[in-house]
């Protein structure tokens, strides 16, 4: 609609134009009878993207999705900024697509809070804001057009429910779980669901919950924090790791100790828990039982991101708040469904042929 007004505008200014030179006399002679405004009748959809970092492979391949979405052969124009998990940079990066008068932001925010000031000066220039990925807190959601991404802490619910189910099988006693929890950046939707779907299930199931601390999301932080945790605590036998590279850099730090990561509990193997399941890496990290499980997380949101467009530039109203959808892997054959509220979700369990078709995604 803004497209199309912002068009009819561009129309306008050159009929005027035009019939300004014809009423100048002779000049009106070298007025083209085919006005140049027929190249411009179908602009390129212009588009901010501003996305928040490259801190995960999960990360690069969700931007990936995003610029060969959006291409030029596609008829967009995507300017892209990278605010290296900087909140003012992303903000820096809205203001500059405001001035350019794009005609779509598209918001992956590093973070919950602080958006309503820049969000408002968004709405102010008629620029609608479609978020993906991680949400804002903010407290007028009519200043984004609406949101695209996963239920985090359903990952998280489901993830707990699979280590639930596996120390019943294992007949592992769960007061006897020692978990470290590898927080994803602080304030992040990510980390704010997942934590909180570790939380509850450690209260119902009375898990010992020994510490929560912050990897970044990153696989040397994950393992800065992993080296320290095991000097602290001899007991640990869990790891949750919110995403797969602080994962990574768990797998590192214990093994670098003289500890096991694995699935056997009773012979003092350390499980590690994760999240995302998109680089062949941690996909065959779990085929061989190093992260016991991985609750997928899905970052190929482009495709979702340019339906929403296509339906605003058709006068539709998106959806407010859409979830997309996701399995759980597991390297232990006998779980194949969670229950999470009485919705049961599938479990994909790992084998040599599922993950050479995993890995050529
Ligand atoms: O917000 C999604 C999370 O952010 C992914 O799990 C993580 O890898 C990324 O950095």
């Amino acid at each position: 609609m803004r497209r199309l007004f912002k068009s009819l505008q561009c129309f306008l200014c050159f009929g005027l134009l035009a019939s300004m030179l014809a009423s100048c006399g002779k000049e009106a002679a070298v007025v083209p009878e085919e006005p140049e405004v027929q190249a411009e009748e179908t602009p390129k959809i212009t588009i901010g993207f501003s996305q928040l970092g490259a801190e995960s492979d999960w990360r690069s391949m969700n931007t990936e999705s995003m610029l060969s979405t959006f291409s030029a052969e596609l008829g967009y124009n995507l300017i892209y900024e990278n605010g290296q998990q900087k909140q003012a940079n992303q903000i820096t990066a809205i203001r500059k697509f405001i001035q350019q008068d794009v005609d779509y932001i598209v918001l992956a925010p590093v973070t919950e809070t602080g958006w309503d000031t820049v969000l408002e000066e968004a709405k102010n220039a008629g620029i609608p804001v479609i978020l993906m990925d991680r949400r804002v807190d903010v407290q007028d959601e009519e200043l984004f057009t609406c949101w695209i991404g996963s239920d985090f802490e359903v990952e998280g619910r489901k993830a707990c429910e699979w280590l639930h189910r596996y120390a019943q099988l294992q007949k592992f006693s769960e007061e006897d779980l020692h978990i470290v929890n590898i927080q994803g950046t602080l304030g992040a939707t990510a980390q704010l669901g997942r934590t909180r779907g570790l939380q509850d299930a450690a209260k119902l199931y009375s898990w010992d919950l020994l510490e929560e601390t912050t990897g970044d999301f990153t696989q040397t932080k994950g393992k800065e924090v992993m080296t320290d945790l095991l000097k602290k605590y001899d007991t640990i036998n869990v790891v949750y790791c919110e995403n797969d590279n602080e994962a990574f850099g768990v797998i590192e730090a214990i093994e670098e100790s003289g500890r096991k990561v694995g699935c056997d509990l009773a012979g003092g193997e350390i499980l590690v828990l994760s999240f995302d399941g998109v680089s062949p890496i941690a996909i065959n990290d779990c085929l061989e039982g190093k992260i016991a499980c991985i609750a997928e997380c899905n970052p190929l949101l482009g495709s979702r991101v340019q339906t929403i467009i296509e339906e605003l530039e058709a006068g539709k109203t998106p959806e407010k708040f859409e979830y997309v959808s996701e399995t759980l892997f597991s390297a232990v054959e006998d779980i194949t469904e969670v229950e999470v509220d009485g919705v049961s979700h599938a479990v994909t369990v790992l084998n040599a042929e599922n993950v050479e078709k995993l890995n050529k995604r």
